[in-house]
């Protein structure tokens, strides 16, 4: 079966991102979230990205109007019933994963691929609410955030994946234009087995008042040369996002390395999420100019 028609899950950062990058890769693409008012504004960010490649002039206007031609949206579930590869990118949860698989198996047709964009969940913990049959056409995609920038997609199968499928699920991301790596079926799987602890690590840091926000950044950009500091990439992730793959690890492994520390959980609670939010440790008032929080 050659994948035609893609379907991405939720309209969040993640999701959107994906959507776009399949649309722009000819693919006919189908996503969804829970109100319109979510999808509108993933539209929005989906619009800016491509008026950005045009811009740069990787993209030209009429491919940019031709991308958006492809993509299509929907507040229904039962509208992927004709998708070849159904991604789903919503919320880090175990449960509301779960019940979204059982349900798009039951809509999607037997031959369909169904993927998890999960940052962090077993995906053979996930194939446990599928018919066997498509326990066999389950597996993870891991996409970065930026998806139309970052290249890397880790495929994971689980348990039960068939063979058959990793391959074609790998071919798909490279069509997408990415380079895919394959990870072993553990919570975190590769980058964020290495990622979390070190992004936690900086927040207990700051915590312990080794340096401030901005000295914490300066150091890892100016001293090891990272392209950004970790309280510029927290926010890019989302807090919300990395306090809840920190549990789930956690959950895990019950290992430190990976709880998450409690300035995380306040600034989750109170809602301050990072760039989403507008204000993370990096107060985004004026975005091109982020002011360091003062805790
Ligand atoms: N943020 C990152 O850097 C990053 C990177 C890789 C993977 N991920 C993973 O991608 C997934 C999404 O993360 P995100 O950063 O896009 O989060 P987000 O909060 O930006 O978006 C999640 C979206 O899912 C929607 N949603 C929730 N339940 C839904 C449902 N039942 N049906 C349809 N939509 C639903 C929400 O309304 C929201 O718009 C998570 O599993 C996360 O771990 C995130």
């Amino acid at each position: 079966m050659t994948i035609r028609k893609v379907g991405v899950v939720g309209c969040g950062l993640m999701g959107s991102g994906i959507a776009q990058v399949a649309a722009m890769s000819g693919y006919e693409t189908l996503v969804s979230d829970v109100s319109e008012e979510i999808l509108q504004k993933g539209f929005g960010r989906i619009e800016d990205s491509l008026s950005k490649f045009v811009e740069k002039g990787t993209l030209s206007a009429e491919q940019r109007q031709e991308t958006l031609a492809r993509l299509k949206r929907t507040l229904r579930v039962e509208d992927y019933t004709d998708c070849d590869i159904v991604i789903e990118a919503i919320i880090e949860n175990v449960q509301a994963k779960k019940d979204l698989f059982a349900q798009l198996d039951r809509i999607c047709k037997p031959e369909a691929i169904l993927a998890s964009n999960t940052s962090s969940i077993s995906i053979t913990e996930m194939a446990a609410v599928l018919t066997p049959e498509r326990q066999r056409r389950f597996l993870g995609l891991h996409f970065f955030n930026p998806v139309p920038l970052m290249k890397l997609v880790e495929v994971i199968p689980s348990l039960f994946t068939n063979e058959e499928i990793v391959a074609r699920a790998t071919e798909f991301a490279k069509s997408l234009g990415k380079t895919p790596v394959r990870a072993k079926d553990r919570v975190g799987f590769i980058a964020n087995r290495l990622l979390v602890p070190y992004l936690i690590d900086a927040v207990r840091a700051l915590e312990e008042g080794v340096g401030s926000i901005e000295d914490i950044d300066a150091t890892m950009k100016l001293g090891c040369n990272h392209p950004m500091g970790p309280f510029t990439l927290l926010d890019f992730v989302g807090l919300d996002t990395t306090y809840y793959i920190a549990n789930i690890m956690y959950e895990e492994y019950k290992d430190p390395r990976f709880a998450p520390p409690p300035l995380l959980k306040q600034m989750v609670l109170a809602g301050w999420h990072g760039r989403k939010t507008g204000r993370g440790f990096y107060d985004y008032t004026d975005p091109k100019n982020p002011k360091p929080m003062k805790f």
